[in-house]
């Protein structure tokens, strides 16, 4: 099958969350089962200047008509390892940034359309795969494609986020007959919505784990009522398919970050000199008996920066330390808070080599997030056993087994809902490590050895795209 992913951010190129690990290890994934996978993704300047690699070949140049003036597209292109890259190359992206621009919603209407212009003129996919609002538009752009049958399919990451413009803007970016928001088909609130045009045009949607999907098929309400219009119109054409992790990049046995490598029968005394070297190289003492806690996250209100800081004034009873890197809106509130604690260290920066260092030296790591599509660092965690709390929502319920479950447990999964639960299970959390219960080993084991590949989720996808008929 011959698949495109149309997408905002993928690594190793550019990220700003799950999505640019996503397109990165799901295309791998489809390219080990045998498929012929493509990626497109706008050129921002960042990628021109630190991937010069990307601008060697131009694959094609074209121009087409937005509803208000004409724009020019070169298309770069570059292989990696077996995967295509296709970057369009438009004036909208010659900025620093990805996003958080005043016409960020022109911005990848430019890019759908660029998108749209290039299918059309190779025109040879089965597949297309758009993913977020930044490409949700493009499956109704596509009932427009000369060749009729082209699957589509759109992967809902993340619900908050869905592309607000005007009516005017159907026309005026899209240059499609403004009918579709008059009749409705992609009015939500009175505006133009992209994430609803793309549920409504195209031929599959999912979310990013079935826990999630339910969740959202059956809340009305949230997310500006993006869940009813699932309800009502996509119904039966509507998934979760939980995303998988890439397992060579995330492996403790062979991860080149850490300072000692280990396995599930080695992981003690691994984890410990992991543990050693990052307080060494942070500067702070391995003078404590309690555990290590960590967090890498970006700090905003889904993740539940509250929570996070919650837990500071408990530290000290344990005697554990807390170490988290973060970035994002709540950054400044974060660190104020914490300056008071010498318990807790805080890492300002996204450093690469530091997240592997940490994920392995840690005992417990904390992701108490309000909402959750899927969730990458529970899934790391645990392969480094490094044991979850994490909170009863979306991927996290489907990845993580609660301590209840005996036997079966990976982590601590407290009550969403319940504003006292997250503290309550930290402090058992806290409490089971310094109890020495052997029943530790158990919980970390399993963890360790759980299927975290894309193997049975990739499989998913292609019965997905086999699916669709006409
Ligand atoms: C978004 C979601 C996250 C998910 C990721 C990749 O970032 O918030 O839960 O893991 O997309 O699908």
């Amino acid at each position: 099958m011959k698949i495109l992913l149309v997408c905002s951010e993928a690594l190793p190129y550019c990220k700003s969350g799950g999505l640019a690990d996503f397109i990165f290890s799901f295309s791998k994934a489809l390219k080990e089962e045998g498929q012929d996978v493509s990626v497109i993704l706008p050129y921002y300047n960042s990628i021109k200047y630190k991937f010069p690699e990307t601008n060697k070949e131009i694959y094609d140049k074209f121009g087409f008509d937005m509803g208000t003036h004409y724009q020019g597209c070169t298309t770069y292109f570059y292989d990696l390892n077996g995967v295509k890259y296709f970057f369009t190359c438009t004036d909208r992206f010659e900025r620093d940034g990805m996003y958080g621009y005043y016409d960020d919603t022109e911005r990848f209407a430019c890019f759908m359309m660029a998108v749209n212009t290039f299918i059309t003129r190779h025109n040879d996919f089965d597949v297309v795969h758009c993913n977020d609002w930044q490409s949700a538009v493009l499956p109704l752009l596509l009932h427009y494609n000369p060749r009729h049958e082209i699957k589509t399919v759109l992967t809902i990451h993340n619900p908050a986020y869905q592309g607000w413009a005007r009516r005017d803007d159907v026309y005026n970016f899209f240059k499609l007959d403004t009918n579709y928001f008059d009749s409705g088909y992609c009015r939500l609130n009175n505006c133009f919505n992209y994430l609803k045009t793309g549920i409504m045009a195209s031929k599959k949607v999912n979310t990013v784990s079935k826990n999630h999907a339910n969740e959202l098929i059956n809340d009305h309400l949230g997310y500006s009522g993006i869940g009813a219009i699932i309800d009502y119109c996509k119904h039966n054409d509507f998934t979760g398919i939980v995303n998988g992790l890439d397992i060579d990049v995330w492996n403790p046995k062979t991860d080149h970050n850490l300072v000692c490598n280990y396995d599930v029968n080695t992981y003690e005394s691994g984890k410990a000199k992991n543990k050693e070297a990052i307080l060494n190289k942070l500067g702070l003492k391995n003078d404590f008996k309690g555990p290590l806690v960590s967090a890498i996250t970006r700090l905003s209100d889904q993740k539940g920066v509250d929570r996070l800081m919650q837990v500071f004034p408990y530290l000290k009873n344990y005697d554990a330390k807390y170490i988290v890197i973060g970035t994002g809106e709540k950054e400044g509130d974060f660190l104020y808070q914490s300056l008071p604690y010498k318990e807790v260290y805080f890492v300002k920066n996204y450093d690469e080599n530091l997240a592997h260092l940490l994920y392995a030296a840690s005992d417990f790591f904390l992701m108490p997030s309000y909402f959750e599509p899927c969730g990458t660092s529970q899934l790391i965690s645990m392969r480094y056993g490094t044991i979850p709390i994490v909170s009863s929502v979306g991927g996290l319920v489907d990845t993580v087994h609660d301590m209840s479950t005996n036997e079966l447990a990976t982590g601590y999964v407290f009550n969403n809902s319940d504003p006292g639960a997250f503290i309550s299970c930290f402090k058992s959390a806290m409490d089971f490590y310094l109890s020495n219960d052997p029943f530790i080993k158990k919980v970390i084991t399993n963890g360790m050895t759980g299927d975290y590949s894309w193997k049975k989720s990739c499989k998913e996808y292609l019965e997905l795209y086999n699916s669709i008929t006409w």
